[in-house]
């Protein structure tokens, strides 16, 4: 198959390399790890975007695994905002093999949600994407 662009929107921030304790027991990219990783990339993406190092995972939607990954491959993980809500913030995930470009991964719909101090959601006061580090906390509480 020829090598496929994806969404151009989607920025890809991480790469990772394959390595042997990422594999499931056919010798492919074990789709937990894969997940995990997301998770993370997505969680780091919403707090840069809504200033606030406390937002939480609230939904993921399906999740097409499209192609598979060995062992030694390279690959890169993208995200881009698709919406702001009042308290939420909306994603969309590509995974993609960086040698040749295939898609390995899409996910439509990732939702964090802002929580304040009291542990509910509350606002966050954004509705646009920010390329900058604008909105990085002052403090990430740790
Ligand atoms: C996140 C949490 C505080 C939200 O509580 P809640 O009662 O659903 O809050 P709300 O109903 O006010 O919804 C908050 C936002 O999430 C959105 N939301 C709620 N359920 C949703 C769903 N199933 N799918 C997509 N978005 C959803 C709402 O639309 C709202 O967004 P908006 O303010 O931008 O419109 C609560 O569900 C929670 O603590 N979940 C566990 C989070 C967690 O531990 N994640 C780690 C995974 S192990």
């Amino acid at each position: 198959m020829a090598a496929q662009d994806t969404d151009p929107g989607v920025n890809f921030y991480t790469r990772k390399w394959v390595r042997p304790e990422d594999l499931n027991a056919n010798g492919s990219l074990f789709g937990g790890s894969l997940l995990r990783w997301i998770d993370e990339e997505a969680a780091i993406y919403a707090i840069l975007q809504l200033g606030n190092p406390h937002v939480v995972t609230k939904f993921i939607s399906e999740i097409n695994f499209e192609a598979s990954a060995r062992q030694g491959d390279l690959i890169e993980m993208g995200l881009v905002a698709t919406e702001f809500g009042r308290t939420s913030l909306t994603m969309r995930a590509v995974v993609r093999n960086m040698i040749n470009r295939r898609t390995i991964l899409t996910i439509e719909r990732i939702v964090f949600v802002n929580i304040g101090a009291d542990g509910s959601p509350a606002p966050h006061g954004f509705n646009g994407i920010t390329y900058d580090r604008d909105r990085m906390p002052v403090s990430l509480g740790g």
